[in-house]
């Protein structure tokens, strides 16, 4: 399959940026590490992009068998943003009110929610609040993720979950196609409000066992 064919490449890169790094700390000519660490920081970057495009695909064209377990999902988000930078002009709200431990897929729902998290990062390059939103209501695990960015194009709302659907210069219109399939594997389902200039909701709801 194709995935392993660029994640093969993709490690060794990875492994080899690894040694570089350990190589040019010992360097005593600072001045030339110093850019040579530059450099190494942005194609880490760039293949750590390359990495997600590949997980979207991989995800996109598999069939998803989500895997159960017990899944703390304050961890999830602190791992999420672990990975996914947030800039100083975006404020984080993170509530979940004390959300408990749920029957899960945490590779899948990492996954989700993250999208999500990007594309109301990317929807605010002017800076705004992220508010994330976590409860559980009787047998159903609700998450919001909500921004105040620019809204979502009228030109895309009626086709915002089909793949390659993009109104980004670097996008891949995969995101949100992976972010409903996860969710419908979940047995769940999404919905969105949004508002041009005022922002964007999203609303996952998981259905729970007793
Ligand atoms: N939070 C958001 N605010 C505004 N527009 C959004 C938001 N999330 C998604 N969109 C719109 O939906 C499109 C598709 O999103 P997605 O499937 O994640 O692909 P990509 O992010 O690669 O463009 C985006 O290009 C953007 O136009
Ligand atoms: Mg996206």
């Amino acid at each position: 399959m194709i995935g392993h064919d660029i994640r093969n490449p993709l490690q060794a890169i990875t492994s080899e940026l690894y040694i570089a790094r350990q190589s040019i700390a010992e360097t005593p000519i600072k001045e030339l590490a110093g850019l040579a660490l530059e450099s190494i920081n942005l194609i880490e970057e760039q293949t750590d992009y390359i990495s997600k495009i590949v997980s979207d695909l991989q995800d996109y064209a598999r069939p998803l068998k989500p895997e159960l377990e017990e899944v703390d999902i304050t961890k999830v988000i602190a791992s999420i943003f672990q990975t996914v930078k947030v800039p100083d002009s975006i404020k984080l709200v993170i509530d979940l009110k004390g959300f408990p431990k749920i029957e899960t897929d945490l590779t899948l729902i990492r996954r989700a929610l993250s999208n999500l998290v990007i594309n109301a990062i990317q929807a605010m390059p002017e800076g705004g609040t992220l508010t994330i939103n976590a409860e559980k209501t009787g047998r159903q695990a609700i998450f919001k993720i909500e921004d105040t960015g620019k809204g979502i194009p009228e030109e895309v709302k009626n086709r915002l979950f089909t793949p390659l659907v993009t109104t980004k210069a670097k996008g891949q219109g995969l995101g949100l196609s992976v972010v409903k399939r996860i969710v419908e594997a979940l047995g769940g389902t999404i919905m969105f409000e949004s508002k041009s200039g005022k922002g964007t909701k999203f609303t996952i709801r998981l259905p729970l066992k007793e």
